[in-house]
């Protein structure tokens, strides 16, 4: 059988434990969070810490934040909004991608486990380098293309028009489905994965939109959309409940479509 060796550097270690209580009184839960700094030669570890309940709020979110507050200074994540809409806290939790301001403590049984988002960079403990992800957003050109001459109020839409881009509007660019997809995974490079796909078809049913010939030229091509295999990871995890499964399905079904 062959064998792998990982190098060294990937090997998770086992790191310090913080605020570990004498009695168990009180309301504890346990963190267990990984935690790597680029200007420490050592390899990653998961560190531990302790937080107490009754002085904390219910989301993973606001322990991290505790943890930073009153633990340790030095543990790094993103967070802005706390309610689902900025999408910059997404991580890996109790083993699943997903918001942390969304994610009750009381869903995860035993300690709560966190990780980076999966198979990307990591700039530093929870944070994620999202440049590739905003480079293949970029690359859909997510803004209204139009030819015909500006309408001197507004692009004007019908309600049933308008109700096509539900499912697909509410996107906040969190990474979660991109980052659970195995495609992604091994083709980032290459595939523009769930998220920027989602987007892509967004601008392609937009009544309003005059580029949609062009927006399926620029998906046209072995990898940039086909390496979606319909695995199913993506809509499965999409915090807020979105399909963008659904979404490179119907893609792919106008790239047919325009053949014949
Ligand atoms: S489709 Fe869902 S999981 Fe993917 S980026 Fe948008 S909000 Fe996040
Ligand atoms: S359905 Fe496509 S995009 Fe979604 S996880 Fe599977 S391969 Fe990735
Ligand atoms: S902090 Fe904005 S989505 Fe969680």
């Amino acid at each position: 059988m062959a064998e792998l060796s990982l190098p060294r550097n990937s090997k998770v270690q086992t790191g310090k434990t913080w605020n570990k209580p004498d009695k168990k009184a009180g309301d504890w839960k346990q963190f267990k969070i990984y935690r790597w700094n680029p200007d420490d030669p050592n390899n990653p570890r998961t560190d531990s810490y302790w937080v107490d309940r009754s002085t904390c709020g219910p989301m993973v979110l606001d322990a991290l934040i505790k943890i930073k507050s009153e633990i340790d200074s030095t543990l790094t994540f993103r967070r802005s909004c706390r309610e689902g809409i900025c999408g910059s806290c997404a991580m890996n939790i109790d083993g699943t991608n997903t918001l942390a301001c969304l994610k009750s403590i009381d869903d995860v049984r035993g300690a709560v486990t966190i990780y980076p988002l999966p198979h990307l960079k990591v700039v530093k403990d929870l944070v994620p380098d999202l440049t590739n992800f905003y480079a293949q957003h970029a690359s859909v050109e997510p803004w209204l293309k139009t030819a015909t001459p500006t309408p001197p109020k507004e692009w004007k839409q019908a309600h049933s028009d308008r109700e096509k881009l539900d499912g697909l509007y509410e996107c906040i660019l969190c990474a979660c489905c991109s980052t659970s997809c195995p495609s992604y995974w091994w083709n980032s490079d290459r595939y523009l994965g769930p998220a920027a796909l989602l987007q892509a078809y967004r601008w392609v049913i937009d009544s309003r939109d005059e580029g949609t010939g062009e927006r399926l030229d620029n998906l046209e091509d072995p990898f940039r959309l086909y390496r979606c295999h319909t695995i199913l990871n993506c809509s499965q995890t999409c915090p807020k409940g979105l399909n963008p499964a659904k979404a490179i399905a119907e893609l792919k079904k106008l790239m047919v479509e325009r053949r014949v």
